[in-house]
């Protein structure tokens, strides 16, 4: 089966087709960095109108890429929820059309879903249950999977995604836009000791996976002496200490879940999934298994959409033309320890 993925949920314009959940026959992700980057964040506006702009000719370009036409499709995946609701709409619409034009199903996903799938399309699935770890711009989960649609939220943050971390500290101090690629980039010249930075204190009870961001991010902004260790910095200093503590902060809870689960793999998805350190250090940690996707399908892309879906249609699942866009994630269990 050849699905059509697209995701138009935030600052990307992707549509991509994947064959049978596994192979990626195109992949092609428009950016907006460029409009956005001069703002430091992303302007909803421009992102809907962009995504308007781009969605017919990215659409074209990934079936062109595969070699195939529209009339070849099997089905279209799209990201429904979560995301700015605007962008979300375009692509939403835009895929609704396209299958009732073609007489195809169409399927709309959770976009933390696929981020969650994208490794597979790069390694086998390894067997369910294990550990995930998604961790984005606006999203930072910590769960347990049992199936591509079945995640139970062990953990989450309790304030800020880190990615929204990462974006926030870098605006202050102009490192640049995205926040995350600046700081890990800027962050292999600096050194990691030169601030201690504080950690969120969230052990007990209902927290005992739950971690925190607005601290750092805080200590980063508006207090940045008061954790001062090296007489002398650099701004590559800041972005390393600030970086080592945003990956020890998932890392401390993560590590109580590996231990109380006694899962033994990890699959990461996310733009976050991308930095360095936080890959360095989980491949790291003894016994542990951790998946990560290549870094081309960390960020937003179609391909990890058009996978998910291929799940969802082969074994029937369909969405109904009046599928509702949603800005935040609906419908993951959580469970407390
Ligand atoms: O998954 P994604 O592309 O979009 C959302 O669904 O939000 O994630 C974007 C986030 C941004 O906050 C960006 O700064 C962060 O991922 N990011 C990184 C890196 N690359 C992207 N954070 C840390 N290190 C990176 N290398
Ligand atoms: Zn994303």
């Amino acid at each position: 089966m050849k699905i059509l993925g697209i995701d138009t949920s935030c600052d990307e314009t992707a549509a991509a087709v994947v064959e049978d959940g596994r192979t990626v026959l195109s992949n092609v992700v428009a950016t907006q960095i460029p409009f956005h980057a001069e703002y430091e964040g992303v302007v909803p506006e421009i992102a809907s109108r962009k995504h308007t702009e781009w969605i017919s000719a990215v659409t074209r370009e990934a079936l062109d890429t595969a070699g195939i036409t529209e009339h070849d499709l099997d089905g279209i995946a799209v990201t429904a929820q979560p995301g700015m609701l605007g962008s979300l709409l375009v692509g939403l619409n835009f895929a609704k059309a396209l299958s009732y034009a073609l007489d195809v199903p169409f399927i709309g996903v959770n976009h933390m879903l696929a981020h969650l799938y994208a490794s597979r399309l790069a390694e086998e699935c390894p067997d369910y249950p294990f550990l995930g770890l998604l961790v984005s711009g606006g999203h930072s989960i910590i769960c347990r999977v049992d199936n591509f649609d079945d995640i139970t939220v062990l953990g989450t943050t309790i304030d800020d995604a880190a990615g929204e971390a990462f974006d926030k500290v870098a605006k202050h101090y102009g490192f640049g836009y995205p926040g995350g690629v600046a700081i890990d980039r800027l962050a292999r010249q600096g050194d990691p000791s030169a601030f201690r930075f504080p950690m969120p204190n969230l052990y007990k009870g209902e927290h005992r996976y739950d971690f925190s961001y607005s601290g750092l991010k805080t200590a980063v902004i508006n207090q940045l002496e008061q954790f001062r260790i090296k007489e002398q910095y650099t701004q590559a200093d800041i972005a390393a200490s600030c970086q080592k503590t945003a990956v020890e902060i998932l890392l401390r809870s993560l590590l109580r879940a590996v231990d109380d689960t006694g899962l033994k793999t990890l699959v990461a998805g996310g733009g976050v999934a991308a930095n360095s350190l936080l890959r360095e250090r989980l491949a790291a940690v003894p016994a542990l298994r951790a998946v990560f996707p290549p870094l081309s399908l960390c960020g937003d892309n179609g391909a990890m959409v058009a996978g998910l879906g291929y799940q969802y249609l082969a074994r029937g699942d369909r969405s109904l033309l009046n599928l509702a866009a949603r800005a935040r994630v609906l419908g993951f269990k959580k469970k407390y320890p």
